[in-house]
């Protein structure tokens, strides 16, 4: 029997295309900004120089103004939708319009110090691109203070509960007729619903119309809230990227202007009614008024607060299998669609490493311990049920097999 460590690595393997690898065959057959970055930690385990190869594809995306994108169309393939053609953002290499969770200065870091000798050439060359981007994050999208994301696919929580006030306020009625891809993959009941697809759809073509225009986009786009996610992913991702600077002998004192201003913004996604951080629509000021898995990244942003430990447990301790995507005591609880309930390995592993940098040691083992009892008894797959366990989404995904190497799979 082929152990389980190797069937990790099979995955990654089968997944590469080539200099990049796909989050699953079939669902997802491209580049993904996040994942990417994970499967280039998962690869640092077994293959160090391949786990830097993957981010320098990546970041062969970058775009001038220093936006990375969300995803890189290496090659074409028309069993997914929406396509290059479709976001029609005429780049080289071809690349959706909107970023992602800026995980990559954080898990580079991880990848540097698992072998410094290798990595140091390739850290001083991609040092600079990550500065860009981050430069990017802070000028643009955390202008009105905390990280904010013009369409819900820039969190990578995409139907999340969190957007939900944010898309009522967006028109999808004239979208014109269009065929979805990824209901032909996994079963419907557990992707979004047309309404909200049409929405998805029409935010993107706001974005084509104005010629991917940042500036037109935060202003006058249909979309804008405020995201505790990247809030607290971009807090860290500064810290990181400062420390990697400082191992470079760079001057870092512009990352930490971009990490003090954000820190000082962080307050302001307190949703004092829920108590809790909260996501909120910058335009009507609405607050989504969801408990998310990404509110618990706080202690990842370096940040304590008494109330969000309860929270945490409370939400915890109200499933069996890990940390929710979403309030299992909402009424909105939706165990396996899409963000507004299950739970993500890939999220659990980020919300462990703040557990284990704040001490918290035996809550990161039971996290461990509950991810890897789902992984082993179903596989790797996309997401899980929190509560019986069922495995849902896409199978042989790649960022669960990534953190089985780097995390739940450790001993
Ligand atoms: C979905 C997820 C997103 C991920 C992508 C590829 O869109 O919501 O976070 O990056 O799939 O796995």
């Amino acid at each position: 029997m082929t152990h389980i460590n190797e069937t990790a690595r099979q995955i990654l393997r089968k997944n590469d295309r080539g200099g990049y690898t796909v989050p699953t065959d079939g669902l997802y057959p491209y580049q993904w900004n996040w994942d990417s970055v994970f499967a280039a930690w998962g690869f640092a385990t077994f293959d160090n120089d391949r786990a830097w190869t993957e981010v320098e594809t990546l970041f062969s995306g970058q775009w001038d103004d220093g936006m990375v994108p969300h995803i890189i169309f290496h090659q074409s393939d028309p069993g997914y939708f929406p396509g290059p053609d479709v976001w029609g953002t005429n780049k080289t290499p071809q690349t959706s319009g909107i970023s992602q969770p800026p995980v990559a200065a954080t898990l580079v870091r991880k990848i540097y110090e698992m072998d410094p000798e290798t990595g140091r050439t390739r850290l001083a060359a991609l040092y600079p691109r990550m500065v860009a981007w981050h430069r990017w994050w802070h000028e643009v999208r955390c202008a009105p203070g905390p990280a904010c994301i013009t369409h819900p696919w820039e969190s990578g929580r995409d139907n999340c509960p969190d957007w939900d006030v944010g898309m009522a306020n967006v028109d999808g009625s004239n979208v014109g007729p269009y065929q979805r891809r990824d209901t032909g993959h996994v079963d419907a009941s557990m992707r979004p619903g047309k309404e909200d697809y049409d929405r998805y759809i029409a935010i993107l073509q706001f974005g084509k119309a104005c010629g991917w225009n940042h500036a037109e986009i935060m202003a006058n786009g249909p979309f804008l809230m405020a995201d505790p996610g990247i809030t607290f992913i971009l807090l860290r991702a500064h810290r990181d990227l400062i420390a990697l600077g400082q191992e470079l002998g760079e001057d870092v004192s512009e990352i930490t202007g971009w990490a003090d201003a954000l820190e000082a913004a962080v307050p302001s996604i307190w949703n004092p009614d829920l108590g809790a951080y909260d996501a909120r629509d910058i335009r009507t000021g609405t607050w989504a008024n969801n408990l998310s898995s990404a509110a618990y990244l706080f202690l990842y942003a370096g940040i304590e607060n008494p109330q969000m430990d309860a929270q945490m447990q409370r939400t915890w301790d109200a499933v069996t299998y890990g940390i929710p995507s979403s309030d299992p005591e909402a009424t909105h609880f939706d165990p396996r669609r899409y963000w507004r309930g299950p739970m993500w390995p890939v999220v659990n592993s980020l919300i462990a490493v703040g557990l284990k940098d704040s001490s918290r040691d035996a809550d990161e083992a039971r996290l461990r311990r509950e991810t890897a009892t789902l992984i082993k008894k179903s596989g790797f797959y996309e997401y899980f049920d929190p509560v019986d366990g069922t495995p849902c989404g896409g199978s042989n995904f790649t960022w669960t097999a990534a953190i089985w190497l780097t995390w739940a799979g450790r001993d």
